[in-house]
């Protein structure tokens, strides 16, 4: 249907709504939370605007009576299928959202949209939470894992590509959120105030957010914090200005989870669930997640004349013009896609695909490939640790209430992967010791001894640490950053035996690798890597798969000297702390492949432009190695001299290529000087006359720079 069907039919809707279905569509609820009562009036008389966490065939019900109401306007149902639909089962599990980033693939990305979508379509489902557009800059803050990283380009073009692939099929709309500066809240304290003024806002975090409004991006969840001390969640600047005025975004938007509770009882904004409310929905808010208050209280509002009328219908037609685009006002339950596509092969091999891309090789003293090892012992409480590979947001971290789902048996753990990528060789396997060292010491010595006995005997170790979940996610913001427990001393025991080692990271975020580092051939780090894991890690092991990842993220020297993200300012007094090296150990853009590209001078087409022009830069890259390979090529800039303070380096562009062994390829970038801008204190986006560089690199650390000249 087109844009303009749909708005009619959505305008007929609205004109024969009465005053309370109006505020029911402007409402969400999940039978999980305490709200039994109105859950059940709702389910019964079909006018809820919207449901969460409801999977599969329950969903029935809520459209049968919706069908049967005057209306006819069936629910939207949400879900939290941020990497993948992995609420549910038997859907496929694709990496985190951080793993995924370090693809720097925007088609594969795009792909796997499209997948979860499609299956969360098949389960009866037309809304996903997600992308994560937050920044993840400060590694303290426990949700990084659902970050695409901490770069602005980066996220936005993974993030338009997602969103792209979410809403292909037509039947699901994707959700943009948190908006806005969620991840960066002081301290790294989940759902806190953060400081970013409207300057930085918008040459930083605002960037995703427009990206997606440009991609057609059907819905926005606002964050739970605040920016500078007002709440997002009232904040007209930043939700109807900003965003609906400014970037011109046409859906609607969703609060966070009781996110007009939290205004009253943690916030200390209003006395009364009333105010909270209607002061929401006049800054901008379309419908309310959770907080049950809101219906009545929205209802008393609007007949006491507290909220005008206007308000309430402009947000209910942006939520019936969502669901009209979605075919859902068409008076009749659409047959949904076959279920029979839920983690089908064919879904697990693009998961396959995804995984080998978001794996990233930290480092390798020449230990791997490990082509052959008659023995090799795989060590460690990550191999085995299925809720670990997954990661926050699957049916481990938030369990549907009623399961009525079995897990599939397909999930590679690497023990798994390794098994069958070395068939022919002995595996053994020995956990060696816990995540959180929280054993009693008795167990504690036996695993560690086991391992160790495991090691002994075997050619080559594989030792699979790094976090869990409880150390990851929401309200599970971490201050230390290091590899906890006994897990180092593992694989520093092991070493001691004289054994190759080759660590596997399975993290939600950088750690602290410094202490590990001497002890480690080899360092693999996968994050959250989904189903296919375990397969995709140990066949890049083997050198069955090129490794191509690259870090979305930069890791830490140390916990103490955070933020450590890439595009900081020159630290012009001191440049460093006296106790740890600056910068990071692996940047944002690093990682290592059993390919070696060795780039040659940069050359611009044109060396002086004027403002609004744009020229190419092209680079010449050899594969010099024996195998094939994909490289990210990295184009960076900063302004010379500018009169506001400039990152070091900012990325405005990326391109991967494919290069057999011993090949060349030129790889050409359009360089617009629109892109060379800055916001001034007035927030105007300005690009200056003069110099300014330009970076070419393919691993975050090595650079090959040219100047181009912006005339007056
Ligand atoms: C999270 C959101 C999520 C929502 C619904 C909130 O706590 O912040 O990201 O979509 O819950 O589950």
């Amino acid at each position: 249907m087109n844009t303009q069907d749909c708005y009619a039919k959505a305008e007929r809707i609205l004109s024969e709504m009465s005053l309370e279905e109006k505020v029911a569509q402007m409402l969400q609820l999940s039978e999980k939370a305490d709200t039994k009562e109105l859950f059940d009036k709702f389910k019964a008389d079909g006018t809820l605007g919207s449901y969460l966490h409801v999977l599969g065939e329950e969903t029935g019900d809520f459209l049968e009576n919706a069908y049967q109401s005057k209306l006819k306007v069936p629910p939207i149902f949400g879900i939290d299928a941020i990497h993948g639909h992995a609420l549910l089962k038997s859907a496929t599990i694709f990496p985190s959202q951080l793993a995924m980033a370090c693809s720097w693939d925007t088609d594969m990305v795009e792909k796997v949209g499209k997948v979860t979508a499609d299956e969360v379509a098949a389960d009866g489902l037309n809304w996903v939470f997600s992308p994560v557009l937050c920044i993840g800059r400060d590694l303290r803050w426990g949700r990084i894992d659902e970050t695409f990283g901490e770069d602005a380009e980066l996220i936005s073009r993974l993030g338009a590509a997602i969103i792209r692939g979410y809403q292909k099929n037509g039947k699901v709309a994707a959700c943009a959120k948190h908006y806005l500066g969620y991840g960066e809240a002081t301290g790294g304290r989940d759902s806190y105030d953060t400081e970013i003024t409207e300057r930085k806002a918008r040459e930083i975090f605002l960037r995703p957010f427009k990206a997606a409004v440009d991609e057609g991006c059907m819905t926005f969840m606002t964050a739970y914090g605040s920016i500078d001390g007002e709440s997002l969640t009232v904040s007209h600047r930043y939700l109807t200005e900003i965003l609906k005025e400014e970037l011109g975004f046409d859906g609607f938007v969703v609060t966070d989870w009781e996110n007009f509770i939290s205004m009253v009882r943690g916030q200390h904004l209003f006395e009364s669930m009333d105010d909270a409310c209607v002061e929401g929905i006049v800054a901008g808010n379309d419908m309310s997640m959770n907080s049950p208050d809101f219906y009545a209280a929205l209802v008393n509002a609007a007949r006491e004349g507290r909220i005008s009328m206007d308000i309430i219908d402009n947000a209910v037609r942006r939520i019936l013009r969502v669901k009209a685009r979605l075919g859902l006002l068409d008076g009749k339950r659409e047959n949904p896609l076959s279920r029979d596509i839920i983690g089908c092969d064919e879904h697990q091999q693009v998961n396959y695909e995804m995984s080998v891309k978001s794996t990233v090789l930290l480092k390798n003293n020449g230990a791997l490939p490990l082509t052959d090892a008659k023995k090799i012992a795989v060590l460690g409480p990550n191999a085995t640790d299925v809720r670990a590979q997954y990661g926050d947001w699957t049916y481990f971290s938030h369990p549907n209430s009623k399961p009525h789902e079995t897990a599939k048996d397909c999930t590679y753990t690497v023990l798994k992967g390794i098994s069958e990528a070395y068939s022919d060789s002995e595996i053994i396997y020995a956990q060696g010791c816990s995540v959180l060292g929280d054993e009693d010491a008795q167990t504690s010595e036996r695993w560690m001894n086991e391992a160790l006995d495991a090691a002994a005997g075997a050619d080559a170790c594989v030792v699979v640490i790094g976090d869990v979940l409880k150390q990851n996610g929401e309200k599970r913001d971490r201050a230390n950053l290091v590899i906890s427990g006994r897990q180092i001393e593992l694989v520093k025991r092991v070493k001691e035996l004289g054994k190759t080692v080759i660590v596997v990271l399975i993290n939600g975020k950088p750690l602290e690798l410094g202490e590990l580092e001497p002890y480690a051939d080899a360092i693999v780090e996968a994050f959250n890597s989904g189903d296919m894991g375990g397969l995709a890690i140990a066949n890049l092991i083997k050198g069955k798969e090129n490794f191509s990842g690259r870090l979305p993220i930069s890791f830490p020297y140390s916990s103490a000297a955070l933020p450590c993200y890439y595009n900081q300012y020159d630290y012009w007094h001191g440049s460093k702390y006296v106790d740890v090296p600056k910068g990071s150990p692996y940047p944002f853009g690093f990682g290592l492949s059993y390919s070696n590209f060795v780039y040659g001078e940069p050359a611009l087409k044109e060396t002086v432009l004027k403002r609004g022009e744009k020229t190419e830069l092209s680079v010449e890259i050899t594969n010099d190695s024996a195998n094939c390979g994909i490289e990210t090529v990295q184009l960076y800039f900063r302004d010379k001299i500018c009169k506001m303070l400039t990152p070091v380096r900012t990325l405005i562009d990326f391109k991967q290529v494919t290069i057999p062994a011993g090949e060349s390829s030129t790889v050409t970038f359009t360089v617009d000087t629109e892109r060379l801008g800055y916001y001034d204190r007035d927030c105007k986006y300005c690009v200056d006359a003069g110099e300014f560089a330009l970076f070419i690199s393919g691993d975050g650390k090595n650079f090959k720079e040219i100047t181009l000249r912006v005339a007056e």
